[in-house]
């Protein structure tokens, strides 16, 4: 993988001075005010194709040669997008298969962006000549240090030609109609395959009910998003194989209730030399607190880093609002400094922001910019991302640490995702995957004990806790790797509802699949869905917690039960269980509960196996966060105040701040949403 070679944090973002080539005067000053608020690193090029080639076949780049020459003056970086993510009018006149059908068959009119046919042989060429054109005119520039293909890839299509793909990656897969239609239980309302021309995608017009079919269709959407991403990356390689290439990823904007859904982030990752994503937390909304919204910010930049185990990019967040969340609050004085900090300390390499000049008209105008078109850099804004660059420029040397390495990891996988949310059974209301990866990552955040999330692909050995909440789908070859896992030493934590269906989504036979009445000791029997509002109860540790939307109903074999549930008719039957395996442990957490049990229960657990992070700073409250960034020399710890009151650290070593270079002998005090990035003093 081509690493990017950078020896500052890259500060900018997306700028589109196409929009502004006839008034030379506005981007003549842009530069300059990039360069007060240090601003080092433009992204050119991302919807720029109707500018780049004006006529078919006709390709003007001499304004963007400028742009470059500019921030070359500067001595500035570039990442330079392909426009792949929104097409000019000429060519969808000339060739409407490159426009998307939807999944009731209709094309769509032009308009829009990000809704191209991905399969479309013709938008395909039309990429890769506008690709090749650019690597040859552009691939040399000194400044340029990334490629940047197309725009949050996402989506799909249902075209023809689309279908006929689909046929073919099934006819790879399966080989014959037989092996598809027992993966998709075909004979089932008599649905039964005899040719494979007969396939069809899901749709609300057809089958919206074949559980193997609609996971297959997620499957293929995203090879053959990640096959036209090859496409377009493939003359770029050829041509400039010495820079990294990346592709925005989204994170589920705002962080709430999942991450990004359309895509296996995961197999696209294994494409890309750096995983970048676009950060868009709410914060300041109405129905959370600061640190509750970023402990969810925390796991996705967790998420993003573990993608490719290594720091990552922000490619995109906003200065100060967005223009498209239900309301668009501006961030509270602080917060700016305090959100981009927080993006570092999980292992970003840059931050950058969408937009650095404010668009003057279309869908985008009042999206917040750090060059606003009627106060110019006399915002707020402004300031803030001046304060942003100075300290980036301040913590230049930490650009060749990474994240610290974790002891704990949170397995996530997109198959269970969709086939979770796919499942006729539970509540769709309850299921909450990802909040529930939230729900116990949030003790980990709260103790400042770091986490990586892994794929069922990863090794799990480097870790020495792991926790997999409700793996509904769960092949048999990572149930094996748990079962060795937890032989070899690891502690495991597994949760309700898991192990209930294969790989195609078919129900696993007789009995819970046995690997994992082995690794648990139990046999689960049974799932209690409750409605919400409804409870049981279990006792811990001579303490009573409440439990609620999932209650497994299981059978005890060799486990020691650590809590039984106190209501019903599977009252004084087991809620949480503990078994030793080999040399290691697993735990069963039969329900789901509140913050309160899983505080006393990971407490317990991180005491017993030695798990937390030893630092050598204190603090009082849970709402600040201590990250660690490290080289093998030296540690740096972004400690950084979640709250709206000043915070107190105490620390048990000699300590200087990196943003002010203040020397601490013993404490320091946080103002609200103040950072502080703190070194040990050697000597
Ligand atoms: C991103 C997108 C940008 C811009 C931004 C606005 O999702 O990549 O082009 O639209 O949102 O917040």
């Amino acid at each position: 993988m081509n690493k990017l070679k950078i020896k500052e944090f890259l500060h900018g973002g997306d700028y589109n001075p196409d929009q502004w080539l006839d008034t030379p005067e506005v981007i003549e000053k842009d530069f300059k005010l990039f360069r007060n608020a240090k601003i080092n690193s433009l992204t050119l090029g991302i919807f720029a194709w109707d500018k780049l080639e004006p006529e078919e076949g006709h390709f003007e780049f001499e304004w963007l040669d400028r742009i470059f020459d500019k921030i070359e003056r500067q001595n500035g970086h570039v990442i330079l997008a392909t426009p792949s993510g929104a097409r000019p009018r000429w060519m969808a006149e000339k060739y409407p298969e490159v426009l998307r059908v939807n999944e009731n068959g209709e094309r769509i009119l032009f308009g829009e962006r990000h809704n191209h046919c991905y399969t479309s042989p013709i938008y395909r060429e039309k990429v890769r000549i506008m690709n090749q054109k650019l690597a040859e005119h552009f691939g040399k520039r000194k400044s340029l240090v990334l490629w940047h293909i197309s725009n949050e890839y996402g989506g799909a299509c249902y075209c023809e030609l689309c279908q006929n793909e689909f046929r073919n990656w099934l006819k790879k897969k399966y080989k014959t109609l037989d092996a598809l239609n027992h993966a998709y239980w075909s004979g089932f309302w008599s649905h039964e395959y005899t040719n494979w021309n007969q396939i069809h995608s899901p749709s609300p017009m057809g089958d919206e009910n074949v559980m193997g079919l609609n996971l297959d269709w997620k499957r293929f959407v995203t090879d053959q998003t990640i096959s036209f991403y090859d496409n377009e990356v493939q003359p770029l390689r050829k041509l400039t194989p010495q820079i990294p290439v990346t592709t925005n990823f989204m994170g589920g904007n705002p962080p709430d209730s999942h991450v990004f859904y359309d895509l296996d982030y995961w197999k696209f990752a294994k494409h890309v030399d750096v995983a970048s994503w676009d950060s868009y937390p709410n914060w300041s909304n109405d129905y959370e607190s600061t640190e509750h919204l970023a402990m969810k910010t925390a796991l996705m930049n967790d998420m993003m880093r573990s993608l490719k185990h290594d720091n990552f990019l922000i490619m995109e967040n906003t200065p100060s609002k967005v223009n498209w969340h239900p309301v668009n609050r501006a961030k509270r004085p602080g917060m700016h400094e305090m959100a981009s900090l927080q993006e570092i300390a999980h292992g970003s390499d840059s931050i950058n922001y969408f937009q650095l000049h404010e668009s003057r008209g279309s869908s985008e105008m009042f999206h917040g910019a750090v060059i606003s078109n009627q106060n110019g850099a006399d915002t707020r804004t402004y300031r803030d991302v001046q304060k942003v660059g100075e300290d980036l420029q301040r913590l230049s040397s930490l650009l060749e640490s990474n994240y610290q390495s974790a002891k704990v990891a949170i397995v996530f996988d997109y198959d269970n995702m969709w086939a979770l949310d796919d499942a006729r059974t539970y509540s769709n209301a309850t299921k909450k995957y990802w909040e529930t990866i939230q729900n116990h990552y949030r003790f980990f955040w709260e103790h400042d004990i770091p986490v990586e999330i892994v794929s069922v692909n990863d090794d799990l050995k480097n870790y020495k806790l792991v926790i997999d909440p409700m793996h509904f789908l769960m092949t048999s070859e990572f149930a094996t790797k748990l079962k060795r896992y937890v032989e070899s030493g690891g502690i495991l934590i597994g949760t309700y509802i898991s192990g209930i269906v294969d790989q195609n989504f078919l129900s696993h036979m007789n009995g819970w699949p046995v690997e994992l009445q082995e690794i648990y000791g139990i046999n689960v029997k049974e799932t209690d869905t409750l409605y919400e509002g409804q409870h049981n109860q279990l006792v811990f540790d001579n303490e009573k917690y409440d439990a609620y939307d999932y209650c497994d109903i299981i059978e005890n074999t060799s486990a020691k039960v650590i809590a039984k549930y106190q209501k019903d008719f599977y009252a004084k039957t087991p809620a949480v269980t503990e078994n030793k395996l080999g040399l290691g442990t697993a735990y069963y957490l039969a329900c789901r509960t509140d913050d309160d049990f899983l505080d006393k229960f990971y407490g317990k657990v991180v005491d017993a196996f030695g798990v937390s992070n030893s630092l050598p700073i204190k603090k009082e409250d849970s709402k600040v966060s201590i990250q660690v960034r490290e080289n093998g020399e030296d540690k740096y710890y972004f400690v950084i105040n979640f709250s709206h009151e000043k915070a107190k650290l105490h620390f048990n070593a000699t300590m200087q701040n990196l943003l002010t270079n203040e020397i601490l002998k013993s404490d320091d005090e946080l103002k609200a949403y103040g950072t502080g990035v703190y070194k040990v003093m050697r000597g």
